[in-house]
């Protein structure tokens, strides 16, 4: 009796999936498309050579989840692989590494670590080339992605009814342009970036939803001032420089001014462009909590030190970084949140990923995802 009811069942969900359960049984993105940085590049860094930093290439890149390095910047997955889990798609694959019958209809990743919002020439000009990790700045990405366009969807109808199921992230990408003036310990050249990146973000934005995207997503900075690279390489004697739990407050400073710049930015953006959904991701606030209460989020080992790296203070020490000999992991990431000194360990990214996709650090929220994180 038990095995026939649930055939019925299962037989009748077959034939009327949408009239069953319309809401509970598909997914509100069939496909994601991401551009960004090393937050989440899954393989196309790695893939065009890593030359500037080969290191991720090494382990123990890769360990905790993949057990072997993937190009991620991590020890495991990244948020854009969580938030891919959560809505039951596939992890997206790596641009460069499309292989000729790939199915890119659930989604490609353009990110490459190293990243910047604005083109390579912005960095030469301002003396600032020798720090660039790439030049596949996100101009170079949306380009890949117009060319990708038309193996996607053909007429407009077509696209307009994919897209409008497809999840677009515009980031996070910006936190570079201000990394490589900071990288020169050129303070006034990283304030100068700030609007400017903020602006190539939005142009993106608006590009993209010119192109056909419905829904965007688009990330802030992280609060830079807490993180291992910039404690270590801006570390002061002055107690006046640093906040209750130990980050940078200038740094901090400047990443909520770019936030704030970019909410601006998107609300005006969403006014001329009441089609679209513009969400923005608060990363500042969901890595802060890390700050403020580790141990609350299982962050036992503290949240400034990275897990891999160097001699230093705080395990990070530019002359030796992670995966390179000379430096050492510790034995069980998941107790940090910093993983090599600049990114963040899966646990965080999971923690963070959580936080967009359940609520409440992205708003207007995403939607409902089948699979709570
Ligand atoms: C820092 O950047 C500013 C603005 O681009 C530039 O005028 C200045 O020469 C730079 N300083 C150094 C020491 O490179
Ligand atoms: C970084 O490592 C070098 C040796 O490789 C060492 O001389 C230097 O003191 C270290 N830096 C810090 C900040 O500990
Ligand atoms: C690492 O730490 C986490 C959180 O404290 C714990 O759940 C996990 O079992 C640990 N893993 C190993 C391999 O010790």
């Amino acid at each position: 009796m038990k095995i026939y009811i649930l055939l019925v069942i299962a037989s009748f969900t077959f034939c009327f999936p949408e009239k069953v359960a319309p809401n509970s049984t598909s997914p509100p993105y069939n496909a994601i498309f991401n551009f960004g940085d090393s937050i989440s590049d899954t393989g196309n860094f790695l893939k065009s050579g890593a030359i500037t930093h080969p290191f991720i290439g090494n382990p123990p890149y890769g360990q905790t989840y993949f057990k072997h390095a993937t190009g991620r910047c991590s020890d495991g997955r990244l948020m854009i692989d969580f938030i891919a889990e959560a809505y039951g798609l596939p992890f997206l694959p790596p641009k460069l590494a499309l292989t000729k019958d790939q199915n890119i209809h659930t989604g490609v990743n353009f990110a490459v670590a190293g990243a910047t919002a604005l083109d390579s020439k912005f960095f030469v000009e301002a003396g600032l080339d020798k720090f660039l990790w790439t030049k596949d700045s996100l101009n170079i990405q949306l380009d890949w992605f117009k060319k990708l366009k038309p193996s996607l969807c053909t007429t407009k109808q077509d696209c307009d009814s994919y897209f409008g199921r497809s999840l677009f992230l515009v980031g996070e990408i910006g936190g570079n342009d201000i990394n490589y003036p900071a990288f020169a310990g050129n303070i006034t050249q990283l304030q100068a970036t700030i609007r400017p990146a903020v602006e190539a973000v939005i142009k993106a934005t608006n590009d993209l939803i010119a192109e056909g995207a419905r829904e965007l997503l688009v990330p802030g900075n992280f609060p830079i001032g807490c993180s291992t690279f910039f404690l270590t390489s801006y570390k002061s004697g002055n107690k006046e420089d640093y906040d209750e739990s130990g980050c940078l407050k200038a740094f901090n400073g400047f990443a909520a001014n770019y936030n704030k710049q970019l909410n601006q930015a998107l609300e005006t953006l969403r006014q001329k462009n009441p089609q679209a959904r513009i969400m923005y991701a608060d990363y500042y606030g969901a890595a802060s909590r890390f700050f403020h209460a580790p141990a609350l989020y299982g962050f036992t080992d503290g949240a400034l030190k990275a897990c891999c790296g160097g001699v230093g203070p705080y395990n990070f020490n530019s002359s030796t970084w992670c995966g390179q000999s000379g430096s050492n992991a510790c034995p069980n990431a998941s107790t940090y949140v910093n993983w090599d000194g600049i990114h963040l360990t899966e646990a965080a990214y999971r923690s963070i990923a959580q936080g967009l996709v359940n609520g409440p650090f992205s708003s207007p929220p995403l939607k409902t995802p089948p699979i709570k994180i």
